[in-house]
């Protein structure tokens, strides 16, 4: 058997939401382009449901759905419980204030609560990388969904980002994209990576050299998948912008000050900052993204945050029909019934 065989039977016997055997979606490290394609296509059928005037349709009637957040949100955790609420799925919030978790019960056993309460998917956002990973390992029946985890990952977030550059540019293949922040704590920049990188974008990390990981210039390793493409990092954002077709701006994360990363917040939005002269240097109407939270006027300027070429809130109204999509291919019934 030649590599490329080998590589092919472990490919196909991968989970995969195209042959319908995932149940967990914690990463896009182990997700295939044509899983990727599958996940971007379904969400234009989700978003042509969203555009109704009557928005809800059956697939996921009779399955339930627990959003499970250790950590604040306002965008995932909505956007889960309106995209399962949509497909008809009954959709129980649990947040760790007021649950048991404040009586001391641990990760596993919280789990195990849910899955024995008959859920069939668990949608948890974790403070500490690699919660929704150590879940998955423990659950038999209940699927698990990362909504966030750590530093690690927020794979919605990146397939909600790929959605909406892929609407207006068309493709993804060749653009290139700049990824301004604190690259070290972005799990959404990891989980972008992946996925822009595997569609054939051309990304440009950058960051101070405080907030950039050493595993980025070593390149990563997509699981049976092969290794990450090489991906570019440079700390000048006025040379990283140019001829940019897309510029996605991260939250700082202000903490980051007290742990002695950044000299100042005046400094860093000084050299970091996604402001009006800095898009100049982009391509002519080059796509401006954040994820959200904004720090309006540190990592962003309010003008740009604003202005005729940010994709903010369209990410957002993405982020519904991406989530629906997911849920969809997840535990939805194939029978094609989101057509009512
Ligand atoms: N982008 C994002 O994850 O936002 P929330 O923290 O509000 O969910």
């Amino acid at each position: 058997m030649t590599v490329s065989q080998a590589r092919n039977a472990a490919d196909v016997a991968l989970p995969s939401l195209v042959s319908g055997t995932r149940r967990h979606v914690l990463d896009l490290d182990d997700f295939s382009l044509q899983e990727m394609e599958l996940v971007l296509t379904t969400t234009d059928a989700m978003k042509e449901v969203l555009g109704r005037e009557v928005k809800k349709v059956p697939p996921l009637r009779g399955k339930v759905i627990v959003t499970l957040f250790y950590e604040a949100s306002t965008r995932t955790r909505v956007s889960f419980e309106e995209a399962g609420k949509l497909l008809s799925a009954d959709v129980i919030n649990v947040s760790s204030s007021g649950s048991s978790v404040e009586k001391g019960e641990t990760l596993l056993n919280t789990a195990r609560t849910l899955q024995a309460t008959g859920a069939d998917l668990i949608v948890v956002r974790h403070p500490h990388s690699g919660a929704p990973n150590f879940m998955a390992r423990h659950l038999e029946r209940s699927g698990v969904v990362n909504a966030g985890d750590g530093w690690h990952a927020h794979p919605s977030q990146a397939l909600l980002d790929m959605y909406t550059i892929k609407q207006h540019l068309g493709h993804l293949k060749d653009i290139k994209v700049v990824i301004v922040g604190d690259i070290l704590h972005s799990r959404v920049a990891r989980s972008n990576l992946w996925g822009l990188t595997a569609a054939g974008a051309r990304v440009v990390l950058c960051a101070p050299p405080t907030l950039l990981p050493r595993w980025f210039l070593d390149g990563g390793h997509r699981q049976g998948n092969g290794p990450l493409a090489s991906v570019e990092v440079d700390s000048n954002l006025d040379r990283a912008i140019e001829g940019a077709d897309v510029v996605m701006a991260l939250r700082l994360q202000m903490e980051r000050q007290q742990a002695g990363l950044l000299p100042t917040l005046r400094e860093y939005s000084k050299m970091y900052q996604v402001n009006q002269q800095r898009l100049a240097r982009a391509r002519p109407g080059a796509l401006v993204l954040h994820p959200g939270p904004m720090n309006e006027g540190v990592e962003i300027s309010s003008q740009v945050a604003h202005g005729a070429q940010s994709l903010v809130e369209e990410q957002v109204y993405h982020g519904v029909a991406v989530r629906m999509a997911l849920l969809y291919l997840l535990i939805g019934s194939k029978q094609g019934e989101v057509k009512e």
